[in-house]
């Protein structure tokens, strides 16, 4: 099987953080969600990779490279203009062929592996057109939501319906078989003006083409907003690695599990884990989590951070008291004052006066 990774689109709704970098590459626990993506599918030995690139095609080679690695082989795919996941279909379908494949999101995190999802999938030998993946949600009118029919069966799936016919949402990971080719060219734009892939999975439906769902188990994630990566960022922090390898200094204190990498400094300060410092990073008279992930080279000093996503070489200073916050890389932020703040890359915030 391939793995089909969509890492183009516009990211909307993380501006201005997505003003100038890919939603994809935002790091959660100081790893870009676009690397946690490729690991899932080379884990289940899918390691032929293509990538849809859009307007971030540069930042995403850069971070990537060729996949070697992963051991995985990448083609970066430019999809011509961000005319939604059916659309990239159709632009991969060089790239793809007649092989099975794995679509997914690269902004989407799960917890579990997606071994259970792709067994016994990828020999074709069922006849099986597409295996979608379903997860409960509160808020199904934000996804594509499907319909079941009295032999449990999926008959119908809506995008973002006003009246959801069930909680039940598809997330990121889609399997289908060649078949979704031909679906994928005989629809229509909707009216957001994207071919949706919800349409195209109907196509097959109404065709009479056989297509399961598993359901989800552990969490999922759509990290396309603020709220939903901060809340990421914590899941992810509570089940990792943690150790000190950098400088700590004797008058800090670090208080329940805490990464400190290579290269950090700790100064005089108060650490209440989970938080990870990377490499470059200095904290200074500083009070930093629980739920922080401070990235290369960023700078905390005379300042307070709580549930928070320092990009690489942010900066929060002089009594700035921060919580719920995502920085962009070399963001700034100078106190006095509390603030909850999304901010791109480049910024500079004073916080009171
Ligand atoms: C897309 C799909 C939607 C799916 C969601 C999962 O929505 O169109 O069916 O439920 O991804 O993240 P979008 O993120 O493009 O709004």
């Amino acid at each position: 099987m391939k793995g089909l990774v969509l890492a183009g689109g516009s990211g909307r709704r993380l501006r201005p953080l997505t003003h100038t970098s890919a939603k994809q590459l935002v790091p959660i626990a100081n790893k870009p969600i676009l690397h946690y993506v490729i690991e899932d599918l080379v884990g289940v030995g899918i390691t032929d990779l293509g990538i849809i690139v859009g307007e971030t095609a540069d930042e995403i080679r850069a971070s990537v490279g060729d996949g070697s690695r992963w051991g995985a082989t990448v083609t970066y795919i430019e999809q011509s203009a961000p005319l939604g996941l059916a659309h990239a279909v159709r632009e991969a379908a060089g790239f793809l062929g007649d092989d099975r494949f794995v679509m997914y999101l690269g902004d989407n995190m799960f917890e579990d592996s997606l071994e259970a999802v792709v067994d016994g999938f990828g020999d074709g030998s069922a006849r099986v057109s597409a295996r979608l993946l379903l997860a409960k949600v509160d808020d199904p009118g934000s996804f594509g939501v499907a319909e079941f029919g009295d032999d449990g069966s999926i008959s119908r799936l809506v995008e973002k319906p006003d009246d959801p016919p069930s909680d039940l949402a598809l997330v990121g990971v889609y399997l289908f078989g060649p078949e979704i080719h031909e679906a994928a060219r005989s629809i229509e734009p909707s009216a957001r003006g994207e071919y949706e892939i919800t349409d195209a999975i109907q196509w097959l439906l109404d065709r009479g083409d056989t297509v399961e769902h598993r359901l989800l188990d552990g969490w999922w994630i759509d990290t396309g907003k603020k709220d939903p990566l901060l809340e990421c960022n914590r899941l992810v922090l509570d089940d990792m690695d943690y150790g000190v390898a950098g400088d700590v200094d004797e008058a800090s204190v670090l208080d329940g599990r805490v990464r400190v990498d290579a290269g950090a400094e700790v100064r005089n300060s108060t650490l209440h884990g989970p938080v990870v410092v990377a490499a470059g990073a200095r904290l200074v008279d500083s009070q930093v989590g629980p739920y922080v992930s401070v990235g290369a080279d960023c700078t905390i000093e005379s300042a307070a951070v709580a549930h928070t996503v320092l990009m690489d070489g942010s900066r929060i200073a002089d009594g700035a008291c921060l919580a719920d916050s995502v920085l962009g890389r070399h963001a700034e932020v100078s106190g006095p004052g509390s603030a909850s703040l999304l901010l791109g890359d480049h910024s500079v915030v004073e916080l009171g006066g």
